[in-house]
């Protein structure tokens, strides 16, 4: 059983294993992508019923455009499709949608489906869906120096006066709470360039299932071991 007063605010998962759920029923690639997009329904219920808060979801790394070009044109078609879509069926579940990473790689259009995503639900307050296309976290890193190299220029900001906190801000997911609770799928251990900061002291979770199988039931299964565990960000034992 869950304990209700002990539910992660914020997780984040690497859906891995589209592709090998693929091969498996030798289909092509496109279709284990496929099925992982039609896997996020069951996670997305679970998520609200038990009262997570935020849920961040690797969909596109920095380092997916190495991939074929065929299989990356696909994932964009997929992606756009999702948002055009899903978007009204996820506004009318009062979900907030937002996306991490750097967009502005994308074509166009697909660039619109994301800003009219964010704009719909923009007034949401159920289960916050963070999608984290074109995303690395050392991508971020660098945008955010940027920022506030720019900012120490202009006189916004002092430079011995940046800390942790200020950091924070300048990053994608500036005013979200730090990740709790991590989880890659399809028995992969590594973190593979995500939310590196912010899951600086998430717990990490991981299993063989491939990503399209994954249910809600799985991500019942992390958060109870999530409960068992001690963490101590740096204290003693109990403490
Ligand atoms: C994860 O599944 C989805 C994306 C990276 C877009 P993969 O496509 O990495 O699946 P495997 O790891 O090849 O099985
Ligand atoms: C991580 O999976 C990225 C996403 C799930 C979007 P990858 O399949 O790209 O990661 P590596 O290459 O196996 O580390
Ligand atoms: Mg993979």
């Amino acid at each position: 059983m869950l304990n209700i007063s002990n539910v992660p605010t914020h997780i984040a998962i690497i859906m891995d294993g589209n592709g090998r759920w693929a091969k498996k029923r030798f289909l092509p690639r496109a279709l284990g992508h496929k099925a992982g997009v039609d896997a996020l329904r069951d996670v997305f219920t679970t998520a609200e019923n038990i009262g997570v808060k935020y849920l961040t979801l690797y969909a596109f790394s920095t380092e997916n455009w190495n991939r074929p070009q065929d299989e990356v044109i696909a994932l964009m078609k997929l992606l756009a499709e999702y948002l055009g879509k899903e978007t009204k069926k996820l506004h009318r579940n009062n979900v907030k949608i937002n996306v991490i990473g750097d967009v502005s790689r994308f074509s166009v259009k697909l660039q619109a489906e994301i800003i009219s995503a964010i704009e719909l639900t923009k007034l949401n307050d159920g289960l916050f869906v963070n999608i984290a296309l074109n995303y690395g976290g050392r991508d971020e890193l660098v945008r955010a120096v940027k920022k506030i190299s720019n900012d120490v220029k202009e006189d916004k900001l002092e430079a011995q006066n940046i800390t942790e906190k200020i950091l924070s801000n300048y990053l994608d997911t500036s005013g979200m709470p730090d990740v709790d609770l991590l989880i890659r799928t399809s028995g992969e251990y590594r973190i593979s360039n995500f939310l590196i900061w912010q899951a600086a002291y998430a717990e990490l979770w991981f299993t063989d299932v491939l990503w399209p199988d994954f249910k809600g039931a799985h991500l019942i299964d992390a958060i109870s071991d999530y409960q068992n565990r001690e963490r101590r960000f740096g204290k003693s034992e109990g403490e």
